[in-house]
């Protein structure tokens, strides 16, 4: 028998498409499963601050196809120290809280590990981030309402380049890391995409344009913000230096990467994923996040999902030189 009667429910870090729907599902599977559910506001902040309020099953209605966190979210830099997370300890034994469900991507784990090793406080983490790059998990909610997002907006730029003849870079969001980039620029159509995790990327892109053949046509360049060049300007900067007859403009698409309505595909993940993490704290699962792989549920561990390093596909990369030719 499990001694789990109350637990809480946060997120952290940069908001993602999903996470209403992740908080909703936490909440009502653990109602049906006789918990308590306590939400806690801002994140690991709202942990030290007392932010806390009682959630039922009518707190999570109508929220299922809202972008943004009901929760409020926030990085937090007092729950990095010591006497933050000793505060926050206390404010959760305060109110009886036995378990911990946190959604957010590396930095919200990084914190839920270490608050697990110091108070022995089960903490199951659901990954909730737009980049896609936690290992252990092939999707993240966020990631396909963000690649859908990007598509949208790419195929409206399409239509001016295509209009123009212009060459179009687009930057677009995924912090160190291109798993959005290449997605989205597959489904764009993109005639290059330009990675951190792919180092001639840019060498490719210059044999395109050396090559002058798609001189008299829409061109789309998808660059990843984290790649090694410096983002979107610094690269088309340099490409006008060079190849002064592109006629060249520049997109950054920014923070409308992570708001707006969850897709579907975003809202059944959270869905699964947090009626799972439910499960894994009844389980006594202490320190892990909850992932899909190959479309099942799995258990990994904080350490392996903050340590290892999630590698983009090598397929997708293949498919994309050879369709972009
Ligand atoms: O991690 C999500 C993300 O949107 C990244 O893609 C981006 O680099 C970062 O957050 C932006 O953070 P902020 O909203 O704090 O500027």
């Amino acid at each position: 028998m499990t001694r789990l009667k109350k637990i809480a429910i946060l997120t952290s870090g940069g908001d993602a498409p999903g996470m209403n729907a992740a908080i909703r599902a936490v909440t009502r599977t653990a109602i049906y499963n006789g918990l308590e559910v306590i939400g806690i506001k801002e994140g690991y902040r709202g942990m030290i601050e007392k932010k806390f309020t009682p959630l039922w099953s009518h707190d999570v209605s109508d929220i299922i196809q809202r972008g943004g966190t009901l929760l409020k979210t926030a990085r937090c830099m007092e729950f990095k120290t010591e006497e933050g997370r000793q505060i926050a300890y206390n404010n959760l034994r305060e109110i009886g809280v036995h378990g911990v469900v946190v959604i957010g991507g590396d930095g919200t784990f990084t914190g839920a590990r270490i608050f697990n090793e110091e108070f022995d406080i089960p903490l199951v983490g659901i990954p909730g981030t737009i980049d896609n790059d936690l290992y252990g998990t092939d999707y993240t909610i966020g990631y396909d309402t963000a690649l859908n997002t990007v598509v949208e907006a790419v195929d409206k730029i399409r239509d001016t380049a295509s209009a123009h003849n212009r060459m179009f870079f687009v930057e677009v969001m995924g912090a160190e890391a291109g798993f959005i980039a290449l997605r989205s620029g597959i489904a764009a159509g993109a005639e290059a995409i330009v990675i951190p995790e792919v180092s001639d990327e840019v060498e490719k892109l210059n044999k395109l344009l050396e090559s002058g053949r798609r001189q008299k046509a829409s061109n789309i360049v998808i660059v990843a913000e984290g790649d090694k060049e410096g983002g979107a300007y610094t690269l088309a900067n340099k490409v006008k230096e060079h190849y002064p007859s592109y006629d060249i403009r520049i997109t950054v698409l920014g923070h409308l990467q992570r708001g707006g309505s969850p897709s579907a595909f975003d809202r059944v993940t959270a869905s699964r994923l947090g009626y799972a993490a439910v499960e894994a704290l009844m389980d006594d699962q202490k320190s892990a996040m909850v992932g899909i792989q190959n479309n099942e549920i799995v258990l990994v561990p904080f350490r392996k999902a903050i340590k290892l390093h999630k590698s983009v596909n090598r397929d997708l990369l293949e498919i994309a030189q050879v369709l972009a030719t």
